[in-house]
């Protein structure tokens, strides 16, 4: 079975994979810019391309080092061609190209958000079942869509506003949390059990009823307002909270050691908060369509897939099986994109040396 080099440089994770048959991860090397991007609380997008630059090619001769295999083993080059940053998918889309014209291979494009869904295919076991109901939820989109079979997607739903994960990174800022904000907003509710959120900070769910739209800026606002504006409760001086949620503990000048731990566990509250939103909204219009629509199951994918939150909540009220990819394969790499791309080149799809990059690139 061929094995397909994996490239993915779409945002901040300069990724190469090697995987056979679009199932079985021979390598799968992420070098992450987490900590170039930390210290501007988000991702710049020149800094991003410039160490892909430098990264990629060492990550592609890892990539086949840790798999064993030489150049030789190689069948085929797939490669993020957006949706992402024009100039970070440029240096993935260029060095495929170069790659695959140096080694005569066919060159695969692949959407990247077709990518995470099929992190779904990286697992041991049975494939997927078609219908099958992806929850694509990442930095930069959430969509619902059901795909028919390889290559066939029926959008269902979108954000109408900021994307889940965009808005977990939003409200980690506002909470001092700091980046990547949506594992940091899981560790700060994780001590809090969901039963235990008060009244005072039960965030009105954006349901948008009818359809399988989402929105998600009006939370992020909920939650600025609350911390903004103070919580009642037993927080007592809301100015401190304030100073205190957005990192700057210091200048809370006469807060006590008890004003500190309580401040930090409304701040656990209101992340616990906010994630119980989100995960209730995601989760209740997954288990609508999938109803609605026959799917046989449901598939969990991107960034916020990684959420154990919304993996444990979606998984007890599905009707049908939830398949949840490993969390290395969850967040952006490349083992995903080269198991997409497999399944595009089964379909004879290769791409022509004109491949240009797609920065707002659909998923249907
Ligand atoms: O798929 P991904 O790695 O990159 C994009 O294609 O956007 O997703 C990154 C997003 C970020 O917004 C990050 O905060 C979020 O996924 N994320 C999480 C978790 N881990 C990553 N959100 C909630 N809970 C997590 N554990
Ligand atoms: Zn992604």
């Amino acid at each position: 079975m061929t094995s397909v080099l994996g490239i993915e440089t779409s945002c901040d994770e300069t990724a190469a994979a090697l995987v056979r048959g679009g199932r079985e991860v021979r390598s799968n090397v992420v070098f992450s810019q987490e900590d170039l991007h930390r210290r501007f609380g988000g991702v710049v997008p020149e800094l991003a391309s410039r160490q892909h630059v430098l990264g990629i090619m060492p990550a592609v001769h890892r990539a086949l080092a840790e798999a064993g295999a030489s150049w030789d083993d190689v069948g085929a080059v797939a490669v993020s061609r957006g949706p992402g940053l024009a100039g970070s998918l440029l240096v993935g889309v260029n060095v495929a190209k170069a790659v695959a014209a140096g080694r005569g291979l066919p060159l695969v494009a692949v959407n990247h958000l077709e990518g995470h869904v099929y992190a779904n295919w990286l697992t041991a076991g049975a494939a997927p079942l078609f219908p099958l109901l992806c929850l694509v939820v990442s930095g930069g989109h959430t969509e619902l869509v059901l795909m028919e079979d390889h290559g066939k997607y029926r959008l269902l739903g979108r954000t109408r506003d900021d994307a889940a994960g965009e808005a977990f990174d939003k409200v980690a800022r506002i909470l001092g949390l700091g980046y990547p904000g949506g594992p940091a907003v899981e560790r700060a509710a994780a001590s809090i059990a969901p039963g235990d959120i008060p009244e005072r900070l039960q965030l009105t769910r954006p349901w948008l009823r009818g359809g399988f739209d989402f929105s998600f800026s009006g939370l992020k606002t909920a939650v600025l307002r609350l911390v903004e504006g103070g919580v009642s409760g037993p927080v007592g001086n809301p100015s401190r909270l304030a100073l205190v949620a957005a990192g700057r503990a210091a200048e809370a000048g006469s807060a006590t050691a008890a004003d500190a731990s309580l401040q930090q566990s409304e701040t656990a509250l209101l992340a616990a908060a906010f994630q119980e939103a989100v995960v209730d909204v995601l989760a209740g219009k997954t288990c609508r369509a999938a109803e609605a629509l026959g799917a046989r199951q449901i598939a969990l994918a991107g960034g916020v897939a990684a959420n154990g939150r919304l993996r444990e909540v979606l998984s007890a009220r599905a009707p049908v099986p939830v398949l949840t990819p490993e969390l290395r394969f969850c967040t952006d790499n490349a083992a995903m994109i080269a198991a997409a791309g497999y399944f595009r080149l089964q379909a004879g799809e290769i791409a022509g040396w004109d491949l240009d990059i797609a920065p707002s690139l659909r998923l249907a």
